[in-house]
């Protein structure tokens, strides 16, 4: 028997059931609260509300554990590729060598765009930010793709379009930085994997030749592992919430690009750095800016610290502070704003004000760093952000697809004036 909860309301008792995952996670089912008492829930932000069920990913805020598909992201992040984690999320499993050797190679002859994209692009002045041109060219899709119009479409025709979304998105990520740069576009090499071809498009010049350091294109494939997914964040909540109405996929995750593009979400990453640079060039008094984060009246926030589900270290976070200290060595990088990111850290995590509201770095807090020791300029950070969320958006959208979830149309509470008539210009005060 499921348990249940009991609500009394106007002199009546009503039950509501309680249903549990997996994970012994547990929520309301209201689906019948209005019917049965008139009344509706209300949660800004959605901060105590469950939009659907998932079996995508799996996180514990409490305990920092992240999980797609039942693997943990520490495994996947050492052992795994970014290709062969995008096909567990998206499809369930991880692939066969045969399933994997099929998919990397679909991707990889459909990484060439339409030569029309580059009148798109041209329309964009130099130093247009890249997650505006990104968006924009992924929701072109459905101009060169308008059988993605078809809600209808059949799975051979929508593992086509998910196909087509991973093996461009790297092509329109580097031109969208080409465009800012006002260099010339690199066109796919089909004889490299998926981060190198990336690394090469963007950062080729005509005059010179371009070798991929695997340094480079190893640290890049962990960290779009480490951001592949994270169950109904802000952009995959609008994925879902715009594939929910049939729009095309392609107009679905171009929404979820700007989802990310806000600075308390994916566009943190860039804040970051950019947060980090101040406090250098102010003298690098952590102290000082720890206080201004803490002050109700100043509106400045430490960027990359917070999160609305994990009240203990982002899994991420940690792999990432590692991975830093190796890439930066690497590299032979010493960057001096990565001392004053552990200064910051661990002055907030012995601060009572960030302990009391179980603030940690989160995992834009550190990415910024390796990105930038990449030579990945900063308002690109949220650019490679989107890279690694797409096989997370695209399985989510999916999921929500094909377990045919009403269109997402939430209630409200009106607040505002009262019936009133209708009174003529000449006659208003
Ligand atoms: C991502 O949801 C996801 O999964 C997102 C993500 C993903 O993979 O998709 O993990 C990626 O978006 C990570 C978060 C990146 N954003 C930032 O780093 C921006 C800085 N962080 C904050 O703006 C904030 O922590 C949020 C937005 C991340 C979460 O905000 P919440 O859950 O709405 O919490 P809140 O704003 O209500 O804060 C609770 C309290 C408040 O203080 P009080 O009113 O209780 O006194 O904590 C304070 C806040 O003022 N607080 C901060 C703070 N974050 C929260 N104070 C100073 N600095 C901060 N960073």
């Amino acid at each position: 028997m499921s348990e249940t909860v009991k609500i009394s309301y106007g002199g009546k008792d009503f039950e509501l059931p309680v249903i549990e995952g997996t994970e012994n996670e547990k929520a309301i089912d209201i689906a019948k609260l209005r019917g049965l008492s008139g009344l509706i829930t209300i949660d800004p932000g959605f901060k105590n509300t469950g939009s659907t069920t998932s079996s995508i990913t799996f996180l514990d805020g409490e305990e920092g554990i992240l999980r797609y598909r039942g693997y943990g992201i520490e495994e996947l992040a050492e052992k795994s590729t970014f290709l062969e984690v995008a096909y567990l999320l998206i499809y369930g499993e991880l692939p066969t060598q045969q399933q994997y050797e099929k998919f990397t190679r679909e991707i990889t002859y459909h990484t060439l765009v339409h030569e029309d994209i580059k009148k798109i692009l041209d329309g964009f002045p130099s130093n247009s930010h890249p997650m505006g041109v990104l968006s924009s060219l992924i929701c072109s899709l459905t101009a060169f793709y308008p059988g993605s119009l078809d809600p209808t479409r059949n799975e051979d025709a929508v593992n086509l379009s998910i196909v087509r979304l991973l093996a461009k998105m790297p092509t329109f990520a580097a031109w969208a930085y080409k465009n800012e740069v006002g260099h010339p576009v690199n066109y796919p090499d089909n004889s490299l994997d998926y981060c190198s071809n990336f690394l090469k498009m963007m950062f080729a010049l005509p005059a010179e030749k371009y070798e991929v350091n695997p340094v480079v294109s190893k640290a890049l494939d962990k960290l779009l592992i480490l951001h592949a997914d994270h169950e109904q964040n802000c952009s995959t909540s609008t994925v879902r919430m715009v594939g929910s109405s049939q729009a095309s996929i392609y107009a679905a995750i171009s929404a979820g690009i700007n989802a990310l593009w806000g600075p308390l979400h994916g566009g943190a990453n860039q804040a970051v750095i950019e947060m980090l640079e101040a406090i250098k060039a102010d003298g690098g008094d952590t102290k000082k800016f720890l206080n201004k984060a803490k002050d109700k009246d100043d509106p400045f926030r430490l960027m990359g610290f917070g999160h609305r589900v994990y009240k203990n270290f982002d899994p991420r976070a940690k792999i990432i502070k590692k991975a830093a200290d190796d890439v930066l060595e690497a590299m032979g990088v010493h960057d001096p704003v990565l001392e004053i990111a552990k200064e910051l850290e661990y002055a907030a995590l012995n601060d009572q004000y960030f302990v009391d509201r179980k603030l940690y770095p989160n995992v834009d807090f550190y990415s910024g760093i390796i990105y930038r020791a990449l030579g990945i300029p900063t308002d690109m950070f949220t650019v490679l952000f989107a890279m690694g969320r797409l096989p997370g958006w695209i399985a989510q959208w999916k999921e929500m697809r094909e377990n045919g979830e009403p269109i997402g149309r939430p209630r409200q509470i009106y607040t505002g004036a009262q019936t009133r008539g209708y009174v003529s210009m000449n006659k208003r005060g």
